[in-house]
């Protein structure tokens, strides 16, 4: 390992990290720059100016797959130009076998396979692959976790910190528990540690993230871990995603309320609105115990902000059941949603399921439920015009270089000018504007 350390500094190796899907493979990829860093690589301006490239890869729908491959076979041009150049693929598709197969097969430039058990072992697989093993695949399905790896964060004042992996639910839809496992959680010393370190290094606000935070279990429940990061840590925001609704217990609700620290808002997915197709998904809930969910989480917490997720074009899915889903997202008026056509997943049940909806049919509901929720979404951000918010201010406006941004407790992302020294404080913004994905503003007072 020396070796390849002294190596690795000689020649000044570069890295890029191209990652796609969820926050998960977002913070997975922080914890793989982490690792090259501490063998000695540096951060590369682009994939042209680099020594190493990695592609994160997200399976959870077909478009992101389609997109892997064709960004993949891309960088055959760049591997021809520099022979020393290493390509690895990563992350979740690669952690089914027969898409690592069939990348191995497409693409026989790529160097290095791994999954998302195993990414702690990357010095050793740049090691072997360098020695003349050649082409390396592994993606073990090990349960185990290891979590101590160092971690290259993204600058600003926000933190990501796993801390549960897998999920135990399948969902008939998801392809998630066959690539991640069964649920395994960290301890909540563990946790409660990282948050710790993470206050004394600066960071404002921590994102709690797991398949299925709320069914934490790592020694205690996950309302009595939010409890304890907020008496034992100074930690002054916390987050948490994705809930499932079905853990989503009222002693979770009381912490929430009881905490000013935990930010005021819930993704809650719901997936639609029939209950007869939340029982095909494997939800359990209905949509009735869903709606009174909803409506007590934001009887105790007042001002609170819910996102969804909804699929549309499921399996068997009529039109009477859609009409479900847009009244659901019609009766709760969602903070915003994220929309997604049903994409069958090879292995999962629902892609055995009979009727199967025709492309032009989804195609013609998402645009339906798309066109509702964000008329919703819009209204909702401007009720809060004339109003003075909290904003955690997190870096500049990439449109507006005069201007800085940042979220609510609410999450919705405020724009207002300001300096870049504002970057890591909480400010009043009064809010005089609010569009569809932003909310606009003038600075009220500095530091709260
Ligand atoms: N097709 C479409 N959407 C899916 N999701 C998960 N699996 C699928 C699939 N096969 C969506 C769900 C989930 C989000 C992360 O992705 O809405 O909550
Ligand atoms: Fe997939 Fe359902 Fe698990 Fe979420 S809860 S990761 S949708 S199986």
């Amino acid at each position: 390992m020396e070796k390849l350390k002294a190596e690795v500094r000689e020649k000044g190796l570069k890295y890029h990290i191209i990652t796609y899907g969820c926050q998960m493979n977002m913070h997975e990829s922080e914890k793989i720059a982490g690792i090259l860093e501490s063998i000695g690589y540096m951060p590369a301006d682009s994939k042209e100016d680099a020594d190493f490239i990695l592609f994160n890869t997200c399976c959870v729908r077909e478009n992101a797959e389609q997109k892997t491959f064709g960004n993949v076979g891309r960088i055959k041009k760049l591997k021809q130009a520099n022979k020393e150049l290493l390509v690895s693929v990563c992350g979740c598709m690669m952690q089914q076998e027969s898409a690592a197969k069939k990348l191995m097969e497409t693409f026989p430039f790529v160097d290095i396979v791994f999954g998302t058990h195993n990414l702690y072992e990357l010095p050793e697989m740049i090691l072997a692959c360098k020695s003349g093993t050649g082409r390396i695949y592994s993606a073990p399905e090990t349960e185990e976790l290891h979590d101590d790896v160092p971690q290259k964060r993204a600058e600003g004042p926000l933190a990501s910190v796993n801390i549960m992996y897998g999920c135990n639910n399948f969902c008939s839809y998801c392809i998630v528990p066959y690539v991640r496992g069964r649920e395994r959680s960290r301890s909540a010393e563990d946790v409660i540690s990282e948050v710790s370190g993470l206050v004394s290094a600066g960071y404002r606000e921590v994102m709690l993230l797991g398949q299925n935070v709320n069914s934490y279990d790592g020694g205690i429940n996950f309302a009595r871990l939010l409890g304890r990061i907020c008496e034992e840590t100074d930690i002054p925001r916390i987050r948490f995603m994705t809930s499932h609704p079905k853990d989503l217990s009222d002693e979770l609700i009381e912490v929430v309320a009881a905490y000013p620290q935990i930010c005021r808002h819930i993704h809650l997915p719901v997936q639609s609105g029939s209950s007869r197709i939340l029982q095909e998904m494997n939800r359990k809930y209905t949509r009735e115990t869903y709606i009174s969910l909803v409506k007590k989480i934001r009887r105790k917490i007042p001002g609170i902000a819910v996102t969804t997720d909804i699929i549309v074009g499921f399996p068997g899915e009529t039109e009477a059941d859609f009409e479900d889903t847009l009244s659901l997202v019609g009766e709760l008026r969602f903070d915003s949603a994220f929309t997604f056509v049903y994409s069958p997943r090879s292995g999962t049940r629902a892609a055995e399921m009979p009727d199967q909806v025709e492309e032009a049919v989804q195609t013609e509901r998402i645009m339906k439920l798309v066109a509702l929720q964000n008329k919703i979404t819009e209204e909702r951000n401007r009720e809060y015009e004339g109003k003075t918010v909290e904003v955690l201010v997190e870096g500049t406006s990439t449109r507006n270089p005069g201007h800085v941004c940042g979220r609510t407790s609410t999450s919705k992302m405020v724009n207002f000018e300001g300096s870049g020294a504002l970057i890591g404080s909480f400010v009043n913004v009064k809010i005089t504007q609010g569009k569809k994905t932003t909310l606009f503003g003038t600075l009220a007072e500095e530091e709260t």
